[in-house]
């Protein structure tokens, strides 16, 4: 696990955003594996001014995870976010996005997706990490050997998220996650952590055990991850 410190939340944003640009550049077929919430918006931002003149059409892109209940269209919905920030934004092709739809029949998201996930790679994946240290919706308690799935959302969870909604009784109950599995077998992963907020999580994915009760923990083992943190969420290490 490689880890670099900034005091400077700017510079982490544009040394992120280089590491990918460069990656896109040098594998311009790749399965690029996306994230939503609100430590990607600035990273988004950075990499539209990195990228504005590639030809992105060749880039296949992966989402981690969908509220369920809500339709694609829905403001608060992963998708939604991903259209203002990515998708409507970069020159990609809309035929290779793929993204979990909390609003179709939930089996048969699953089953295309982990289908999809057997016929193809992640290269690249980007994450953020939840306050009680989930990766994409695998919360504490989870099993490592599961793929794409169903979950009920941690109460600690939808209270992080009902700043984006009118109140915590609006935040869906559940979604559809790539399983830790899934996440795991991409080849590279970039992580991003802000905050005083996510160091607890930080400290313990970096030096406790690995363990189901701190998902990310599990990222200890991976071959190739770099992980971005700004001093307050590198405080507790
Ligand atoms: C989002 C996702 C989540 C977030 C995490 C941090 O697709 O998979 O795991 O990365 O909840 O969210 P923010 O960045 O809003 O603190």
């Amino acid at each position: 696990m490689q880890i670099k410190i900034f005091d400077n939340k700017e510079e982490l944003y544009t040394s992120a955003a280089l590491q990918i640009f460069q990656d896109i550049v040098a594998n311009p077929k790749m399965l690029l594996g996306l994230a939503t919430g609100e430590t990607m918006i600035p990273l988004y931002k950075k990499l539209h001014t990195l990228l504005k003149s590639e030809d992105l059409k060749s880039i296949k892109t992966i989402n981690l995870d969908e509220y369920v209940g809500i339709q694609k269209t829905h403001p608060q919905s992963f998708y939604s976010f991903m259209a203002e920030y990515f998708f409507n934004i970069f020159d990609i092709s809309k035929s290779n996005i793929n993204f979990l739809n909390g609003f179709n029949d939930l089996n048969e998201e699953i089953n295309n997706m982990n289908q999809f996930l057997s016929e193809n790679t992640i290269h690249t994946q980007l994450l953020g990490i939840g306050s009680n240290g989930h990766i994409a919706f695998n919360e504490p308690k989870t099993n490592f050997d599961i793929r794409t799935h169903l979950v009920e959302l941690d109460t600690q969870t939808r209270l992080d998220n009902s700043r984006f909604f009118k109140s915590f009784q609006d935040v869906p109950t559940h979604a559809l996650t790539l399983g830790i599995k899934d996440i795991f077998q991409s080849k590279h992963i970039l992580m991003i952590a802000i905050g005083q907020k996510k160091a607890d999580a930080v400290n313990q994915m970096i030096n406790g055990p690995i363990t189901n009760l701190l998902p990310a923990s599990i990222l200890q083992d991976h071959p190739s991850i770099t992980v971005y943190l700004d001093t307050d969420a590198a405080s507790k290490l």
